[in-house]
């Protein structure tokens, strides 16, 4: 990520039927035939979700004895890289290709595609897979902002647009309804994948690092639990600048931080009372044949 060339916000189209851009289906043949292996980890979210976050409580658990040095001097986006990313103008590597190059064991790897999209080696090879879901509302939030200062996001235009594109599932990655619903559907018969809720984390971020660490069978003792459940709360991550993702030049800082709020409930600051009783008849109609349930508030 060395450049600093300001890119065009890219158009969305149609790609196996959900919404992408070019940054995520350019080196599409690679993605469907990575080669994952047994150990491999895929962190699996929607946008917005606290990818981040989890990727972070992981990359800890597993390197932060072995390579300490590592955490100050590189960040998280080469640590663990994104699979499906492509960004020609400012990186030489594909997503694929960081991830084929990395020598840790295990790869941690990154992806916010619908589970349907996801290359088969990940199941054949039965790797483990840790999904963040979010409320929708939250999720819509924090996305909307994402998209004011990411640009090479589309461009989001006033909250009340991004909105409607978000309940018609316009967005890059697809409709949020059937990401978090075809994950959950997954869960139910592949029983390498961890199903962990944002609301969750904020409530009680050492009790799902615990059970992040039974999933993936890590011994750590407390106080090596207690002390990664205080690195990965929100103001320490957002002052670091390994994690905060401030070295990515395409951001826009100025617009809005990427380490925003980490609220569950923001939304309530966002939406008019119009807005939620229709965000609530669309949710009612999209959600009604899933056992999937959500908290936007705690
Ligand atoms: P907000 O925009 O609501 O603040 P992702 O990593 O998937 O892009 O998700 C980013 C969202 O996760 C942002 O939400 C960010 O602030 C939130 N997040 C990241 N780390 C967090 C933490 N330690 N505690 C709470 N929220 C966190």
């Amino acid at each position: 990520m060395a450049s600093k060339k300001r890119p065009c916000r890219p158009e969305m189209f149609d790609f196996e039927g959900i919404s992408m851009t070019n940054f995520f289906t350019d080196n599409w043949e690679k993605v469907k035939n990575f080669q994952s292996r047994p150990d491999d980890i895929l962190i699996a979210t929607y946008p917005k979700a606290g990818t981040t976050w989890v990727s972070y409580i992981l990359d800890l658990l597993y390197f932060s004895n072995d390579d300490p040095e590592c955490q100050t001097s590189q960040p998280i986006y080469m640590r663990i890289p994104f699979l499906e990313s492509c960004f020609q103008e400012f990186s030489t590597v594909t997503g694929t290709e960081m991830a084929d190059s990395l020598t840790t064991t295990p790869r941690l790897i990154k992806t916010h595609l619908p589970v349907q999209l996801v290359p088969k080696s990940f199941w054949d090879q039965n790797s483990r897979i840790v999904y963040v879901a979010r409320n929708a509302k939250d999720n819509a939030v924090s996305y909307f902002h994402f998209d004011r200062m990411n640009m090479v996001q589309p461009e989001p235009g006033d909250f009340n647009h991004f909105l409607q594109k978000f309940m018609k599932g316009k967005n890059v990655f697809g409709p949020w309804f059937d990401h978090v619903s075809g994950w959950w559907e997954k869960k139910q018969t592949y029983s390498n994948l961890l199903y962990l809720f944002y609301e969750d984390l904020v409530e009680d971020t050492g009790r799902e690092v615990e059970r992040l660490c039974s999933f993936l069978g890590v011994s750590t003792s407390v106080e090596e639990r207690e002390k990664i459940t205080k690195m990965v709360q929100f103001d320490d991550m957002k002052q670091n600048k390994m994690i905060n993702h401030e070295t990515i030049p395409f951001m826009d800082f100025k617009i809005s931080p990427f380490m925003r709020k980490g609220k569950v409930g923001d939304w309530k600051g966002h939406f008019t009372v119009a807005q939620n009783e229709q965000f609530d008849e669309v949710y009612k109609q999209k959600m009604k044949n899933t056992t999937l349930k959500f908290r936007t508030e705690i």
